[in-house]
């Protein structure tokens, strides 16, 4: 399936630019979005150890900073045997922007080598949806507007004194 190829091919050429000279354990991962767009990240690790950040916290990042809101597969690859299943934060990062049934590949580099479903390596998770007291996130509602932006800061409640950008006055803007 040529989408996850080209996942692959994102995630494993991130991998390569990974910083990782501490744990010296590279890897890289790549998102891919219902419009078809594949963003790639790999680790950047820091000597003060707490401040390095994972591939996937990367690829989101990237997204994000697109304008895009959604997931709709990820691909993680490492070295060795072991499989490299995203860490527990990461599992959570996803979560924000993916539904239960969005896949996750693992791969070495050979290749991808299985496949887990996101509530399969975050079962019972917690969610925007739980903020907002409706569905929210793709695969969980059929609104529209959840596919953009889950956590819409309007629908927050803030103190009278605080002003959040919107998209409007952001002047974001939308593919
Ligand atoms: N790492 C990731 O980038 N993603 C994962 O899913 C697992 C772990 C990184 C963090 C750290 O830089 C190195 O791998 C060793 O833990």
């Amino acid at each position: 399936m040529a989408a996850i190829d080209d996942l692959f091919a994102a995630a494993a050429a991130a991998q390569a630019n990974a910083y990782a000279p501490y744990s010296r354990f590279k890897v890289g991962a790549a998102v891919l979005t219902p419009s078809g767009r594949i963003f790639p990240g790999c680790n950047v690790e820091n000597a003060a150890y707490p401040q390095g950040s994972c591939a996937e916290a990367g690829a989101i990042a990237a997204m994000a900073l697109a304008g895009e809101r959604a997931i709709a597969a990820v691909m993680v690859v490492g070295d060795g045997d072991a499989l490299v299943t995203p860490c527990g934060g990461c599992r959570q990062r996803i979560r924000e922007f993916a539904g239960p049934g969005t896949p996750i590949h693992v791969a070495g580099p050979e290749g991808p080598r299985r496949s887990f479903t996101l509530d399969e390596l975050l079962p019972a998770s917690f969610g925007p949806d739980h903020l907002h007291h409706r569905p929210l996130g793709p695969g969980r509602s059929d609104d529209a507007r959840d596919q953009q932006l889950p956590c819409q800061p309007s629908d927050r409640a803030l103190p009278p004194d605080r002003t959040v950008a919107t998209e409007a006055t952001a002047g974001a803007a939308r593919p």
